[in-house]
C-alpha cells in the first residue's frame, strides 16, 4: 500500500494536514534534539522528510522503512541520504547503537506496535531518547466531534482529488480510529522498559508526541557504591521469624 501512494505522499500529506504536518515534524525535530554527530534512527521514516530535517544540526541520521516504494522516492528527493530498508519488528541494527530513535506517524502503521517499541529499545544506547509523534484523540468532546467530521465528510473528498490510491485513505482514516489514545500508549512506552515517559498534545491533540528513556547504565563507580550498600544490608540483616497471632484471651 505504501509502495503505491509513494509517489504523492507528502503532497497528500500537506494537504490533508491543512499544513499542520510542517508544525508537527518541527516540533518532532525539537522534541528529537539533534546534536553534530550524535547517531539517530528514524523509524518508518517514509520518503525521509522528517529525517532530512534532523540530519541539519549535523547529527548522523538513518532513514529506515520497509517499504521499497517510499525508499525510492525519498532517494530521488534526497540523493546521498542513508535510507535502509528495514521492519521496525525486526531492525536490522545492533544493540545500544542509536542515541536517539523517533518514528513519525509510523507506530500505527506497524502490525505489532510493542513489538516494534521493544525493538527500539534495544538498538538505543542506555540514556538515549525515544521520540513517537502519532495520530491521537483530541480530549475535548467539542475538537473531537470536529475532527470525526472532517475525518468522514471533508477527508474522503480531498483524497478523491489529491492521491493516487484513495483506498490507501480509506485505510488511514479507519487506522486512526482505531489508535489507542494518549494514555493508553504511554503505558505501551513504559511496558517496553523506557523511564520518564511523558507526551504533549499538538493540535488540540489531534497528534500526540511521547517521549521515553532508555535508563542509563551506572557508572562503575556508582555501581560499585551500589554494590557494597546492598551488600552491607545483606549482613547486617536480620532473619525475623513471622510473628505468632496472639492468643485471644477468653
Ligand atoms: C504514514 S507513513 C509516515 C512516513 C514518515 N515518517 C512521515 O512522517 O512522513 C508510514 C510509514 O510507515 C512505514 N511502515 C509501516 N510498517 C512498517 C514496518 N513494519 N517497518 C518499517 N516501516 C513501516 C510505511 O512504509 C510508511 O512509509
Amino acid at each position: 500500500m505504501f509502495d503505491e501512494v509513494a509517489k504523492h505522499y507528502d503532497r497528500t500529506n500537506g494537504v490533508l494536514s491543512m499544513g499542520n504536518s510542517l508544525i508537527w515534524r518541527i516540533a518532532t525535530v525539537k522534541a528529537v534534539a539533534p546534536k553534530a554527530g550524535e547517531k539517530i534512527l528514524d523509524l518508518a521514516a517514509g520518503t525521509g522528510t522528517s529525517s532530512v530535517a534532523l540530519a541539519k544540526t549535523g547529527a548522523d541520521v538513518t532513514a529506515a522503512d520497509f517499504s521499497a516504494g517510499m525508499i525510492a522516492v525519498g532517494r530521488r528527493k534526497h540523493p546521498g541520504f542513508t535510507f535502509v530498508e528495514a521492519d521496525a519488528m525486526a531492525l536490522p541494527f545492533a544493540d545500544d547503537e542509536f542515541d536517539a530513535v523517533t518514528i513519525s506517524f509510523g507506530l500505527r502503521n506497524v502490525e505489532d506496535p510493542k513489538k516494534a517499541l521493544s525493538e527500539m529499545f534495544r538498538v538505543l544506547k542506555p540514556g538515549g531518547r525515544l521520540v513517537v509523534c502519532e495520530f491521537s484523540k483530541p480530549p475535548r468532546a467539542l475538537f473531537r466531534a470536529g475532527y470525526n467530521a472532517y475525518m468522514r465528510y471533508i477527508m474522503p473528498a480531498v483524497v478523491d482529488a489529491t492521491s493516487s490510491n484513495p483506498e490507501a485513505y480509506t485505510y488511514l482514516a479507519d487506522s486512526i480510529r482505531e489508535w489507542p489514545d494518549q494514555v493508553t500508549l504511554s503505558q505501551w512506552i513504559r511496558g517496553a522498559g523506557f523511564t520518564r515517559v511523558a507526551y504533549r498534545n499538538l493540535t488540540v491533540g489531534v497528534v500526540a508526541l511521547h517521549r521515553g528513556h532508555k535508563p542509563a547504565r551506572l557508572s562503575a563507580k556508582r555501581a560499585a557504591r551500589k554494590r557494597v550498600v546492598t551488600e552491607t544490608i545483606e549482613r547486617d540483616s536480620v532473619d525475623i521469624p513471622p510473628t505468632e497471632p496472639e492468643a485471644t484471651k477468653s
